[in-house]
C-alpha cells in the first residue's frame, strides 16, 4: 500500500524515474562489431529475443536493413551505430556516442578472412596485419554465413546459441584463453 502511495502521490515522477533506473541496472547490455550480417548478426538476434541492450555496430549502417529492422521493432533495446574496427578514427568516434553507457559484453565479431592461398612463406604482410587487426579469440566453429558458405557444418543459430552458453560460463579465471564453440579449450 505504502507503494502505491508513492506512485500516485506527489513522488509518482521520481517513482517512474526509480523504474527506469532498476530496469536498465538489471538489463545486461552488449557491444557487437560486425553486427549486419552472419554471426554477428545472429548475436544480436538471440541477445535481443532475451531482453538485452544491444549496441550493434556495423560498417555501413544505411546497408543494414536487417538490422535497422530489428532496431525499429526494439523500442530502443537494439541501437545501431557505425563502426570499422579498422579505422582508429571510427573506433574512437563509436567510443564516444557509447560515453557513459555501461556494457557488461563486447563481441568482436567483426572478421575477415583474408585471400585464400595465405601459406607460411606466401603471406602478403599488410593482408595478414589487417586480419589480425579484426579477428575473434573464440571459435564459432565452421558456421554457414558469407564466410563459411551453405556446406558449413553449423547454422549460425546453432554456432551462436553453443557460444552464449559458453559464454555465460566465463569469468576472470579464464581471461587468455582460447575457447571453441562447444566449450573446449585449445592449449596454446
Ligand atoms: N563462418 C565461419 O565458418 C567462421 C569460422 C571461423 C571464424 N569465424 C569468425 O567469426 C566472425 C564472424 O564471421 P561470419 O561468418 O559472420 O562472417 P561474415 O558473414 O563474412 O561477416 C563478417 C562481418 O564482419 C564485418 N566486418 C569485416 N571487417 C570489418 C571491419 N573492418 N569493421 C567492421 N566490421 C567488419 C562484416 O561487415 P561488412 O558487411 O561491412 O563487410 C560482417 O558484418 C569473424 O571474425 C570470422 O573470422 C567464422
Amino acid at each position: 500500500m505504502v507503494w502505491q502511495m508513492v506512485k500516485d502521490g506527489p513522488f509518482g515522477g521520481l517513482w517512474n524515474q526509480l523504474k527506469i533506473l532498476r530496469h536498465e541496472k538489471m538489463m545486461p547490455s552488449t557491444l557487437i562489431s560486425g553486427a549486419n550480417r552472419g554471426i554477428g548478426l545472429e548475436f544480436a538476434r538471440q541477445y535481443l529475443a532475451d531482453k538485452w541492450q544491444i549496441y550493434a555496430s556495423c560498417r555501413d549502417p544505411s546497408s543494414a536493413s536487417e538490422l535497422r529492422r530489428m532496431a525499429d521493432g526494439s523500442r530502443g533495446k537494439l541501437q545501431v551505430l557505425s563502426m570499422d574496427v579498422g579505422d582508429l578514427a571510427s573506433v574512437k568516434a563509436a567510443a564516444l556516442e557509447l560515453q557513459g553507457k555501461p556494457i557488461d559484453l563486447i563481441l568482436n565479431n567483426a572478421g575477415i578472412g583474408g585471400p585464400r592461398g595465405q601459406t607460411i612463406g606466401n603471406i602478403d604482410y599488410e593482408t595478414w596485419r589487417h586480419v589480425l587487426d579484426t579477428c575473434v579469440v573464440m571459435n564459432p566453429g565452421w558456421v554457414q554465413t558469407d564466410m563459411g558458405g551453405q556446406h558449413a557444418r553449423l547454422t549460425a543459430p546453432e554456432s551462436v546459441s553453443a557460444m552464449r552458453r559458453l559464454i555465460d560460463k566465463l569469468g576472470p579465471g579464464q581471461s587468455g584463453k582460447f575457447f571453441n564453440w562447444d566449450g573446449r579449450e585449445y592449449a596454446w
